[in-house]
């Protein structure tokens, strides 16, 4: 099977994943703005080896969004193995797995960003994914985690950090296996989504890793897309909160990097645009799509100065109609 990750033209913009907020209509608006490879959510392997219909549902998607690749968490290589193949099965052009989420219902379990201190485990996981399936399988990791810190809920910061393991430690542990594309958190653990992003660590990783590499962290405006590229050397940015109600960045980026310039949508194309949203999520999930996307309607109309009033309007909207109307009364 082809690797279409080979095929992008560089700098390569992508939707990284995000539980709760890249369901399909999103993406598929984030798709229309230029997105070059679009993430799920991420999915349990054991769900879906056990066939929960809820995670198969979250991993439908659009033919419009391809080159759509599924997500996977877990922390077994043989689970990885076998959800990998139902996610080939379901037509997907490849597969990603979770080597970063800090969520405690994730790494009590051993996985997301507690991997990282398995490199082993890692690395026998992204063997038997590769072996699994001929779908390219990509990587997302952090830039570090303390060998210290609790995997507790509300864990606090920790007083010290002896020597943590580093996005560094883990491609030098797995740097000879096929892996199609390695995006890198540039947080810790221990400053999960909040911290100063680890520039340095993607550098030093650069520098060994001579395959895909993929900034992210901190990328809300073109300005800074631009910045990380020249400071790391990498292959192309993820876009995560940065796209969430501003999905035309995908755009913004694209066009200052050809153009040095970039237009920022007025009220009535951003008006458009949740329109469309709105038509993608009804269309795809009917009324649960309208409740699953009043979360990112409250994100459109940020920093409008009349966001409060409407805020507490459109988190109870309940049909495309009282979304235009909504909209119509605000000028
Ligand atoms: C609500 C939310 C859900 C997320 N879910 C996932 C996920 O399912 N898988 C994953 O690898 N990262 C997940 N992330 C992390 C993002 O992909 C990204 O690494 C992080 O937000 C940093 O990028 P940013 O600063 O551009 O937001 C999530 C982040 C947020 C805010």
């Amino acid at each position: 099977m082809a690797n279409f990750w080979k095929k992008l033209n560089k700098p390569i913009i992508t939707l990284a994943p995000m539980a709760g907020v890249t369901d399909i209509a999103f993406r598929q608006i984030c798709k229309q703005f230029g997105a070059d490879v679009i993430f799920t959510e991420f999915a349990s392997t054991n769900a879906l080896v056990f066939g929960s219909d809820k995670t198969i549902d979250m991993l439908r998607f659009a033919e419009s969004e391809r080159p759509v690749v599924a997500q996977l968490f877990g922390n077994d290589p043989e689970m990885f193995a076998r959800a990998a193949k139902i996610v080939a099965d379901l037509g997907f052009d490849g597969i990603d797995i979770n080597f970063g989420c800090p969520a405690y219902k994730v790494v009590k379990h051993g996985g997301g960003v507690a991997l990282m201190r398995n490199l082993p485990l890692c690395r026998a996981i992204i063997e038997a994914t590769i072996k699994a399936t001929p779908l390219p399988v990509s990587i997302k990791i952090r830039a570090s985690i303390c060998k210290e810190t609790p995997l507790k809920k509300g864990k606090g910061k920790i007083k010290a950090c002896g020597q943590p393991i580093t996005a560094l430690d883990l491609v030098k542990a797995i740097k000879n296996l096929p892996v199609a594309s390695l995006m890198i958190h540039a947080r810790s653990f221990e400053t999960p989504f909040d911290g100063e992003p680890n520039v340095e660590i993607v550098k030093k990783v650069r520098e060994i890793w001579p395959g895909i590499l993929i900034y992210n962290g901190g990328v809300y405006s073109p300005e800074t897309a631009k910045k990380m590229l020249q400071q790391t050397g990498a292959d192309g940015i993820g876009l995560a909160r940065g796209a969430w109600g501003r999905p035309w960045l995908f755009k913004q980026i694209k066009d200052y990097l050809q153009t040095g310039t970039y237009k920022n949508p007025d009220r009535n194309e951003i008006k458009q645009t949740i329109i469309k949203h709105a038509e993608l999520a009804l269309a795809q999930k009917g009324d649960h799509g309208l409740i699953e996307l009043r979360k990112h309607l409250v994100k459109y109309v940020k920093g409008w100065p009349e966001a409060a009033s409407l805020r507490a309007k459109l988190v109870q909207v309940k049909s495309l109609d009282e979304i235009r109307e909504i909209l119509k009364n605000t000028p």
